[in-house]
């Protein structure tokens, strides 16, 4: 507990997360998240404005292509967690109140709103890429997460899903768990299905230096140097730990890269998988690249990006990214975390 006070106490200023408003849910003070769009490399992105020293980057794009690589990568996740939307133990008929951290479309907390219409659903993202009819049970709202969050005690449920890998955080630890802690009510759950930042194989057919595994671990460095870890879902159970909750689930699964797998599931799973990773090529890499590295437009697409969609094209056998589980309830833990003065 002691470090984990002089780790927060040690952070910056800058890192910290601001403190905002308490009347408009989480809060925001200025037009930053608002601020609209820009267009770089043919892709939408959000448009970071002055927030970019505060590293408020989210280097992936928003637009219709992206909205539908999301889709596709919500039924790869549907089809290896086996058509379960969560694997936490919540009530799905109990009244109780939802939060989906960076819903983007929306089609997970849609999904659940369906299945649980006694839930009341709450999805926030910053970009305003919902769609508008949704079951009556579902609130989206555009708030930036990594803000402080103005929610105590309020939450039974609190999910996060594809957050990581795509760059979404500084330090999830801070910006999300213990956020997620104060937000949930004593008994309430807080699940992460998160990817983890490697491409792997078991038997050797996807060597260390083949484009593929290159391209993931550039990307976990150009994260890294801007900022974004990437790679660190292998670590949310023991953050879990850290923040205070005590029985930490977690399943370890692996996503198949393509239909390679003999399991009929797994094989659907990879499929969709696969898609999603062609599509999203272009959209982890562009921006994030450009901006770590300085590497322009051509040698990101034509040297890098071809010979890793070739190389997904191949199918390579067993090559799977690993898909993260975490679940616990705040029942079984006291807060650990001290917030620094100036968040409070
Ligand atoms: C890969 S998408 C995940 C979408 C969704 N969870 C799913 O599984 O379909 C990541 C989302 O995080 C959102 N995002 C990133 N940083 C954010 C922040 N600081 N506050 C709110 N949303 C954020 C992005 O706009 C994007 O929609």
């Amino acid at each position: 507990m002691e470090s984990e006070t002089s780790d927060v106490m040690n952070r910056s200023d800058d890192d910290d997360l601001p403190s905002l408003q308490a009347d408009s849910g989480i809060g925001i003070d200025d037009s930053s998240v608002l601020n609209g769009c820009i267009f770089l490399f043919g892709r939408q992105y959000r448009d970071w404005g002055p927030a970019k020293e505060n590293c408020e980057q989210y280097f992936c794009p928003n637009d219709e292509q992206e909205l539908e690589r999301l889709d596709i990568q919500h039924h790869a996740f549907l089809v290896l967690m086996d058509n379960k939307l969560h694997f936490a133990p919540v009530s799905t008929t109990s009244p109780i109140n939802v939060l989906d951290v960076c819903t983007g479309t929306g089609i997970w907390a849609i999904d659940v709103a369906d299945e649980c219409p006694r839930w009341d659903v709450k999805g926030i993202d910053w970009a305003p890429m919902q769609p508008a009819w949704v079951p009556p049970n579902i609130k989206f709202e555009i708030d930036d997460l990594r803000r402080l969050w103005c929610y105590n005690n309020i939450f039974d449920y609190i999910h996060t899903r594809a957050t990581i890998y795509m760059g979404c955080w500084k330090d999830f630890k801070l910006d999300v768990i213990h956020q997620a802690f104060n937000g949930l009510q004593p008994g309430g759950w807080f699940e992460c299905q998160e990817i983890g930042g490697l491409v792997e194989c078991d038997d050797g057919t996807l060597p260390s230096d083949a484009p593929l595994t290159s391209w993931a671990r550039a990307l976990n460095i150009a994260g890294s140097k801007m900022g974004r870890p990437r790679d660190v879902s292998g670590r949310i159970s023991e953050w879990y730990k850290e923040v205070g909750f005590v029985d930490v689930q977690q399943h370890a699964l692996k996503m198949p890269i393509g239909n390679w797998s003999q399991d009929t599931r797994m094989k659907e799973a990879g499929s969709y998988w696969k898609v999603s990773m062609e599509r999203a090529l272009e959209g982890l890499s562009l921006r994030l690249f450009n901006e770590a590295f300085g590497w322009e437009l051509a040698d990101i697409t034509v040297c890098r990006l071809f010979v890793v969609l070739v190389e997904i094209g191949m199918l390579i056998p067993s090559s799977y990214v690993r898909h993260y589980s975490i679940a616990s309830d705040k029942i079984s833990g006291t807060h650990l975390f001290t917030p620094t003065p100036k968040s409070l």
